[in-house]
């Protein structure tokens, strides 16, 4: 049988902007997370406390962080690749931070400058430090299903990555799909192999559109059990470091099927409609999900 309920994790403010090459307003990235916050999400993933050089649209994750109207009870989450960007986290009162790292070397090297065993090593301070101060933390594995650079990825590197975010005291672990190359079978081995390691109720499936197969993946991970999905409101998004990579899954499409299976989500799907109308309208383009548009011709 399916999860009776699930959680969804809007990451659209972060995942969703990051790419975008305009620079976009404090106050529109405000004026999003208070609408996402509204229609009911429990986790909105709203900073990214990473170099500026690096992502220069989530220089002003502080300004976000400090002026968005916060409901009570949801979890407001950050990026925090070191110990920089987990003080900028404590500064903006961030409810849950995130170390993120990749099962393929090639895109930890691309994303975050280090290999993969030096990422960990710097996440021990990190995860130390979140903990002491009462966060919430996660762990994101970037590539679990493919690699833009070195293709293949095989299902022992993502365990591995899983046993050591694990070890680190993650809460939650994100099995990523960074290129949107998984299709379903494949998304359930993973996801069966990455419940070997990890708690499954802790486990999460961040899917990027890329090749059309999203919805499909989540729908196969609500098979084996996965309960936790990221989604962002009209797909927006794109990995800077993951050329040709497109938007999450979008969280129209995901609520419009969570709701279709009598599956619990706790959000509102007209007000994430016109949340996704009002992005796509600033951002001047047609929002990329299917039942958003089809809901807001209506
Ligand atoms: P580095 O150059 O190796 O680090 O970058 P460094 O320690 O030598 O620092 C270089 C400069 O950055 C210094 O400034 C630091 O102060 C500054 P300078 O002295 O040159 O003026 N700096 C920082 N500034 C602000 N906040 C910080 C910070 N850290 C250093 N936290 C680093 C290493 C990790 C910093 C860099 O590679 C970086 O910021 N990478 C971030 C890449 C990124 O954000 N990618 C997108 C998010 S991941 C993603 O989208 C995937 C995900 O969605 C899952 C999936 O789909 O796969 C999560
Ligand atoms: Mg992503």
């Amino acid at each position: 049988a399916l999860p009776k309920k699930v959680k969804i994790v809007e990451v659209g403010p972060r995942d969703g902007l990051q790419n975008e090459k305009e620079t976009i307003s404090a106050d529109v990235k405000i004026e999003l997370v208070n609408r996402l916050s509204s229609a009911g999400f429990a986790n909105i993933e709203a900073a990214s406390f990473v170099s500026p050089k690096w992502v220069p649209q989530m220089a002003t994750s502080a300004e976000v962080m400090e002026r968005i109207t916060r409901r009570a009870g949801a979890i407001y989450s950050a990026l925090t690749p070191n110990m920089k960007g987990l003080e900028g986290a404590l500064a903006a009162k961030a409810d849950e931070v995130v170390i993120f790292g990749s099962a393929s070397e090639a895109f930890s090297q691309k994303n975050i400058n280090c290999s993969i065993e030096e990422s960990i090593a710097r996440f021990v301070d990190v995860a130390k430090a979140a903990k002491d101060h009462g966060l919430r933390l996660r762990g994101s594995i970037s590539c679990s299903f493919g690699c833009p650079y070195q293709g293949d990825v095989p299902l022992d590197a993502v365990a591995d990555v899983v046993g050591r975010m694990r070890d680190l005291g993650c809460d939650e672990i994100d099995i990523a799909d960074t290129i949107g190359v998984a299709t379903p079978r494949k998304t359930q081995a993973v996801m069966e192999r990455a419940a070997s390691v990890f708690r499954l109720d802790g486990i999460s499936g961040h899917f990027h559109d890329t090749y059309g197969q999203a919805l499909a993946n989540i729908y196969a991970s609500l098979e084996v059990g996965v309960s936790i999905f990221h989604s962002s409101v009209a797909g927006l998004g794109g990995c800077p470091y993951a050329k040709g990579a497109t938007g999450n899954v979008a969280t129209e499409d995901v609520l419009y099927m969570m709701n279709g299976l009598g599956i619990e989500t706790g959000i509102d799907l007209d007000i994430v409609v016109d949340a996704g109308q009002y992005i796509s309208g600033i951002l001047n383009r047609k929002g990329s999900s299917r039942a958003g548009n089809a809901i807001a011709a209506k």
